[in-house]
């Protein structure tokens, strides 16, 4: 620092002035929902901006194996060390295996490395972090629509983003043809992001034929297959049928990176717990790349937090437990699925004639409605029913009790 700007930072009139270039940066549009309808004083009032799982009495749901667990850990009086950089490594085996299955051969011959995160954002921002180092300048792909953050995760860490097409807006269904046709443009090599099952925002998922054909596509072109599997189980009620895709990319010889968040499906959305893996060529390269992931975690958080690592690593490895998790994980999937029957019930019952078979035939937590932004608005102002502006919907947010009005409410604006 020179002499003349060590006398300018220690001015207090520069003292005062410096932050006052920074603006107020905008809302999250999901957040603005939220902030609507906690003022709004209405008792039908619905919230359908939520991207957490509600019970049919619209409350959080603590799964049953969840709290046996806790109770195993506290009665285990455990420590309160640091973890290793890595994470809790039965957590980080248990995730892996859920994913990729029990006898992957990557997993038994250590041809993989997998470090625990801060849930699936942490996962996909290692991930974003670790491109940005080691493969400089290579564009991730990530369909259109996507999650939100993910643009921004790989904006921040210096990886170039791109979209391909998904979404087919005429019939709230994938753009397949557009989504092949993009992945085929893409330059060789690219980095393409896949959401495993439960597409967010839209619902909407490729059907096993559509993955056997973007798997083959992408293998052609060598990209780089990084899935996001943020809903293992939560979108069928199976794990292992959501993780078709994922399995399939593996078999089919894909060296694929994989984000996963335990948020979701055992409702751990506080404790951020996921993991982050890449699959190998050898033992000896997995254990080079993991190298690489600690010496790149350890400036950023030093090491994950062990409590959600902790529980998910006791369900997992309790046959019992594991069981007891599967039904609940179930039992989420199944009411949002009954949801999406239940409402366009509603909406034929009360003599709306649109084709809302797209409701049922999307899937997972979340659904494109179809519904512009003046429906929207009107949704609001006159009904109490609150969602983003892009005519997503949460299922979570309808509930037994609430789905007729919401139907009665979607038909008024539609008709
Ligand atoms: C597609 C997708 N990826 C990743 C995440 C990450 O969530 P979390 O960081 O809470 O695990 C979410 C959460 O909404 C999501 O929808």
């Amino acid at each position: 620092m020179t002499r003349s700007m060590n006398r300018l930072y220690s001015t207090s009139t520069v003292g005062s002035k410096r932050w006052s270039h920074v603006q107020k940066g905008p809302e999250d549009p999901i957040l603005g929902v939220t902030v609507a309808f906690n003022k709004d004083t209405s008792p039908s009032k619905i919230n359908l901006g939520v991207g957490a799982y509600r019970d049919d009495n619209n409350k959080p749901y603590v799964l049953e194996a969840v709290k046996k667990a806790e109770k195993k850990i506290f009665e285990a009086n455990v420590d309160h060390e640091y973890a290793p950089i890595v994470g809790v490594a039965s957590f980080n085996n248990a995730a892996a295996v859920l994913a990729l299955g029990e006898d992957n051969s990557y997993i038994k011959e250590k041809k993989i490395t997998t470090v625990q995160t801060i849930s699936g954002t942490g996962a996909l921002r290692v991930a974003a972090e670790f491109f940005g180092r080691f493969l400089p300048g290579v564009t991730a792909y990530v369909p259109n629509p996507t999650w939100g953050n993910h643009n921004v995760i790989f904006a921040d860490s210096k990886v170039p983003v791109k979209s391909y097409s998904y979404y087919n807006p005429s019939n709230c269904g994938l753009n397949f043809e557009g989504m092949i046709k993009d992945i085929q443009a893409a330059p060789a090599g690219s980095i393409i992001l896949l959401h495993a099952c439960a597409h967010n925002p839209t619902g909407v998922d490729p059907t096993h034929e559509q993955w056997k054909k973007i798997s083959q596509v992408c293998k052609e072109k060598e990209h780089f297959v990084l899935f996001d599997f943020a809903y293992q189980g939560f979108a069928s009620g199976s794990p292992e049928e959501d993780a078709y895709a994922v399995r399939l990319f593996v078999e089919d010889g894909h060296l694929i990176g994989l984000c996963q968040s335990f948020a979701k499906n055992f409702g751990l959305y506080g404790e951020r717990i996921g993991a982050f893996s890449l699959l190998a060529n050898s033992a000896e390269e997995a254990a080079v790349l993991e190298s690489q992931l600690k010496i790149l975690i350890r400036p950023m958080y030093s090491n994950p937090p062990v409590y959600g690592a902790r529980v998910v690593s006791s369900i997992l490895s309790n046959k019992e437990l594991t069981q007891q998790w599967r039904s609940e994980v179930k039992l989420m999937a199944d009411r949002i699925i009954d949801m999406r029957t239940s409402l366009v019930k509603y909406l034929k019952q009360h003599g709306s004639t649109k084709d809302w078979s797209h409701i049922t035939n999307q899937i997972g937590m979340f659904c494109f409605t179809g519904l512009t932004p003046e429906q929207v608005d009107r949704l609001a102002s006159e009904f109490h029913v609150y969602l983003t502006r892009n005519g997503r919907i949460s299922i979570a947010g309808i509930t037994s009790k609430n789905v007729e009005y919401l139907a009665k409410a979607i038909h008024s604006v539609t008709k």
